[in-house]
């Protein structure tokens, strides 16, 4: 029976451990031009730990792909060294670190895209936010992206990930959940299109092939994971069959033989708020498809965790909101030790403060 804290293989990584830092937005980078600011170094730097596997937030590929002011990005060189710096501090603590790539697709705003229509596989209008300078607004109407573009978007994909791999990143994951661009295309109610990306989930996943073909021609199989949301419900995405649609994607990914597949368990709801009450249901059904290394994600506390790893259902946890308050959250769990409780209201914005001023549970802040 696997452990929560006994040593794993994940593509080209050997963990010593399964606790993961789930991606977590909390736009703080220096603006303008979204460079990745000396507090998230110490962010991602207190939370490494020897042999622990660390996923950055979104980062954006392109302007075009921009959704929340102040969210991470890597389209341009001047964004290199923040990224050094942040791959630097958790390799200083023996930890490895993937980098999130995101397209926000339709989930954005005219104010952050360079005043172009944010694009989506299709027009299909729906009641969202952006961030802006002036707070969260709602979203600008967008556009559906032309055959010829698309593969223009792919390119990007491509160009962040040999940034990545520039900056000492150790792994790139593709960010298909969420109800952004890539989920979009996935999924058949925000996917209307009637050429080859549209339609039967063999088009509709064509996209999705594309980028993960595209981080792969950089980084190798063994070093791309992709996260996907089955029955999310943030941005208004949906599917009229997930376990259909996911089952698919699931087995096209294993394909691949990528690293690992990152799985957003439906009982988180879009305010990242619980349904309670539900046991993790999405790595139930994708484990028959998918071979490699299952992270799963959403709500977990240390013993569910355990539990699912032990179920087999999964091989890892990612934690989101627990690791934000709590740096040392590997070595907490697996002593069994209280949790500092996180603060939601620092979660979007701010300064260091209910950020990187956690301390560890013995009361060190760069333990
Ligand atoms: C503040 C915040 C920002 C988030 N940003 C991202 C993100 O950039 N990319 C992503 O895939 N998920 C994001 N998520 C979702 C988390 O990765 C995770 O799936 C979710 O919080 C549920 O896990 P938890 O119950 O352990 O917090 C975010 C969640 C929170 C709370």
């Amino acid at each position: 029976m696997a452990s929560l804290f006994s040593s794993v293989k994940v593509g080209a990584l050997a963990l010593s451990h399964r606790v993961v830092l789930a991606p977590m937005t909390r736009l703080r980078t220096i603006q303008p031009g979204d460079i990745p600011s000396p507090m998230m170094a110490d962010f991602y730097g207190q939370r490494a730990s020897d042999g622990g596997l660390e996923i950055i937030e979104g980062v954006s590929i392109s302007i075009l792909a921009r959704s929340y002011l102040g969210a991470a990005a890597f389209y341009h060189d001047n964004q290199m060294e923040g990224w050094k710096a942040i791959a630097n501090a958790i390799h200083a603590k023996g930890g490895f670190v993937f980098m999130q790539l995101i397209h926000g697709g339709r989930q954005s705003h005219v104010d952050m895209t360079g005043g172009v229509d944010p694009v989506a596989p299709s027009v299909v209008p729906f009641e969202g936010v952006a961030l802006t300078e002036d707070g969260f607004v709602p979203v600008s109407p967008h556009r559906a992206l032309d055959i010829e573009e698309i593969a223009g978007v792919i390119e990007e994909f491509r160009v962040a990930a040999r940034r990545a791999l520039e900056a000492g990143f150790d792994g790139v994951e593709l960010h298909g959940a969420n109800g952004y661009l890539v989920d979009e295309f996935i999924q058949d109610g925000t996917n209307k299109r009637t050429d080859a990306y549209g339609g039967p989930i063999e088009n509709r996943a064509r996209f999705l092939r594309e980028a993960v073909e595209a981080l792969i021609s950089v980084w190798g199989p063994d070093r791309v994971g992709v996260r996907i949301s089955p029955s999310g419900e943030w941005g208004g995405i949906s599917d009229s069959n997930p376990e259909a649609t996911f089952s698919y994607v699931a087995k096209v990914l294993d394909a691949y033989k990528i690293a690992y597949l990152h799985v957003i368990e439906p009982r988180v709801k879009g305010d990242y708020t619980l349904h309670e009450g539900h046991p993790p249901v999405a790595v139930k059904y994708l484990r028959p498809h998918f071979t490699g290394p299952i992270i799963a994600a959403g709500g977990f506390d240390g013993d569910s965790a355990q539990a699912v790893v032990a179920s087999g259902d999964a091989d890892l946890v990612a934690f989101g909101r627990h690791f934000s308050s709590n740096p040392d959250l590997p070595y907490r769990l697996k002593h069994k030790l209280p949790l500092t409780p996180y603060v939601r209201a620092a979660f979007w914005g701010g300064d260091h403060r209910h950020y990187s001023d956690f301390p560890t549970y013995d009361g060190r802040l760069n333990a």
